[in-house]
This record gives structure tokens, sequence and C-alpha cells, in this order.
């Protein structure tokens, strides 16, 4: 199938080389850049090879539903930048996490995780993996002795994001990879927020990242897809889920994440220096609260994030004084900003996440959680920084008059 087929598979090479070419075997065309290989299926040379396929005696694509090569590509290209043995790309980052908990747990075994998380993932993780069997074990942040403590020989897996969505809290994720060790359980690592570029949690002891690609891995708010990225004994459990379940990517997504990660460390550079100039610029502005933002000298875990993250990031979220009438006023009056719920694009996006991304929670996990409805989350894109400003001081003005 292939004649130069060069994999680069990480060693010794960085990350700006590996953005551009790891992972990707060229056919017999001897084509440059990536094709895009839209078929459902692979013809055989004859019934014999065909039976060798599907009895996995011989290595090659079956059927798209779980082996196509530009699919492959992308998952050998992340998993590389993530400097783990292996990944698998699905149909969302929700898919992602839905089948690494579908796919591998057994009624009985349980999950610890904080309620600090993406609304649907709490949401799964509350209303539906209890009918399989699998009970969460909640906890408010992220003190490892409160995750050590929840930890009974039935869990399988702590599961967190870091950075947090909308609140930017940062996690240790070193102690908690120890925390998880010690019961014989694994660490998810939802790496959504720093991709890659800006955190490797296998660097720092996690032993699965889960992706939604939908975010920065695209960058220009394009397709939606996932991917569960760790060990080669995991990812061939989760293909074999994945064949029976269903919830694969397309070709055309793959391609385009594909390209996505060939400017990924490029785009987080400018998004990390655009969000932290107005989240500076918030922390002193008149009708603002408190600000969350890693880099902040005034973030709570600060010092962590410096060590952890080479940078912030491209999310930050605010409390606004004049409470929700003035954060709906301020994504109101926005010109620049798109009011979407998305994030992790080129154009910045402002979303109220009390009646949006977390409003399927409940009133009380918000409060727990600290997601106040003054709250606004901001994702900065890679518009020139001064007019963001601009954009974000018209528009609070003319809410709070001042
Ligand atoms: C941190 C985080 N994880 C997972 C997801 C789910 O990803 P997707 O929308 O691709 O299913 C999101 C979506 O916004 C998210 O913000």
């Amino acid at each position: 199938m292939t004649s130069d087929h060069k994999v680069f598979d990480g060693t010794g090479l960085h990350d700006d080389t590996l953005a551009v070419r790891a992972g990707f075997k060229r056919s017999d065309f001897g084509e440059h850049a990536e094709p895009i290989m839209t078929t459902s299926s692979y013809v055989f040379a004859s019934a014999a090879e065909a039976a060798a396929r599907f009895s996995g005696e011989q290595e090659g694509p079956i059927y798209s539903r779980f082996t196509n090569p530009t699919v492959q590509t992308f998952e050998r290209r992340l998993a590389a930048l993530e400097a783990m043995p292996a990944a698998i790309a699905t149909a969302s980052g929700m898919a992602a996490t839905a089948a690494l908990m579908l796919g591998t747990l057994r009624q009985g075994q349980r999950v610890v995780a904080t309620r600090n998380m993406f609304g649907s993932t709490v949401n799964l993780f509350r209303n539906f993996l209890p009918r399989y069997g699998i009970e969460v074990d909640w906890v408010d942040g992220f003190d490892p002795d409160e995750w050590a403590a929840v930890c009974t020989s039935d869990t399988r897996f702590l599961f967190l994001e870091s950075p947090t969505n909308p609140l930017t809290e940062v996690a240790d994720i070193a102690r908690l990879a120890d925390v998880a060790q010690s019961v014989d359980a694994e660490l998810v690592v939802d790496n959504c927020f720093c991709t890659p570029a800006l955190q490797k949690p296998a660097e720092l002891g996690a032993h699965v990242v889960i992706h939604s690609a939908t975010k920065y891995l695209d960058g220009q708010g394009r397709c939606v897809g996932g991917a569960v990225v760790g060990s080669e004994a995991l990812i061939e459990q989760l293909t074999s889920f994945m064949r029976s379940a269903g919830p694969c990517m397309s070709p055309f997504n793959a391609w385009v994440f594909t390209k996505g990660l060939e400017t990924l460390g490029l785009r987080m550079d400018r998004h990390s220096s655009n969000a932290h100039a107005v989240a500076s610029w918030l922390q002193s502005r008149a009708g603002i609260g408190h600000v969350n933002y890693p880099s902040l000298e005034s973030h709570p875990q600060h010092a962590l994030a410096s060590r952890q993250q080479s940078s912030g990031g491209g999310i930050l979220s605010f409390a606004l004084t004049g409470g929700k009438s003035a954060a709906w006023s301020l994504i109101d009056r926005v010109r620049i900003c798109s009011i979407t719920g998305n994030l992790g694009d080129s154009r910045t996006t402002i979303t109220h996440p009390a009646s949006t991304t977390h409003g399927r929670m409940t009133a009380e996990d918000r409060a727990a959680a600290g997601i106040g409805d003054d709250l606004v989350r901001l994702a900065v894109g890679l518009e020139h920084v001064d007019d963001l400003i601009t954009d974000l001081d018209r528009a609070i003005s003319l809410g709070v008059g001042v």
C-alpha cells in the first residue's frame, strides 16, 4: 500500500516537526499532502486475503467504521504530540468519554470525578453511567487527599479537566496520577483546554487523555470530533468497542483535524498571549469582579499552572459585579465576540455558562462548582487583541454605565 511511508513516531523529534509530519503513511501515488480517503470499505485481492484481514491475521483496512487511513493519520499524529503510544478518534469529544467509560468499565466499577467539568460530562456521569451499574464518586476540588479518601478497590478511573471549564481551576496532575496509581486505577485527563501544545498529561503521569477535537485541534470551528489517547492495550480494547458501538470519526473531519494539528502550536501561542492581555485588562476594569485565568498571579493555582502548562491557554472567565443582568447585557452588546457555546475557534466566543453549556447541571451542582449567574466565559481567539479589548470595553460601558 505504501511507497515512502516514514512514520514519525515522536522519538527525539520536536513537536513542531511532529505536528506537520507524524503519522502519515504515503500511498503508492506519492502524494505530498495528506489526502482524504473517502471510502466505506476496502477491496481484497482474494477470498483468502479477506479472511485474513477479518480474522486479524493480516493488518490492513477493512471498513471505515474502524479502519480508515485518513483517520489513522490523525490518530497517530495526535498520539505523537501527546507523547503517548496510541489514539482512537471518535465522532465527538463526548463520544470519546462515553467510549472510554462504556468500552472499558464493568458493572460495580467506580469513577472519581470533580463536579467542575463540562456540563455534558457531568450529565453522562450522573444520569447515564449509573444505569449500567457504574457509580461516580464526586469531589469538589482537586485536593489529592480528598480524591484518595473516596477511592475504593473498585475505582478504575480518576477523571478531570485541567484547567476546568469555565473556572480555569488547575489540578495537580502528577499528584493525582500518584493517587490513581496507589489504588491501581488510572488518571484520565480531558486535555481539551491546553492541548498537547501547552500541556502533556502523560509526561506528568496521567494514563489516558481525552480530547474534544472540536475545539483547538480543529481551531477554526468547522468539525465535531474527539479522541482517546493512551496505551496500545487500551486503544485496542476501545477499537473493538468502537467496531461494535460505532461512534467513529469521518475521514473528512479527520483530515480537518490533521491539518489543524499542523498549526496547533502556533495558534495556541497566540490564543495564550491574547487571553493573557485580555485577562490582565479585565482585572482592573470597573464593573468586573474576579477574573479566572491560570497565568494571572491572582489565580489560586498560578504557581502550579506555571509549572504544568507552558502558558495559560485561550480560555478565561470573569464575574460581572452587576450579576446576571450585567453578564447578559455584556454578551448582547459585544460586536466582535460571537455568542456561541463553542471554544477553541480562531474567532473569540462569549458565553454565559450557567444558562448554556452548564445549564443542564442542577442549580445545586452549579453552586457547588462555583458557576454563578454573574459569570461570563471568553474563549479568546486570534483577532488583534486591541480590537477585542475595545469591543469588551464598549460593551461593558454600555451595559453597566462605567
Ligand atoms: C472540556 C470539554 N470536554 C469535552 C467537551 C465535549 O466535546 P464535544 O462537543 O466535541 O463532544 C467539551 C465541549 O465543549 C469541553 O468543553
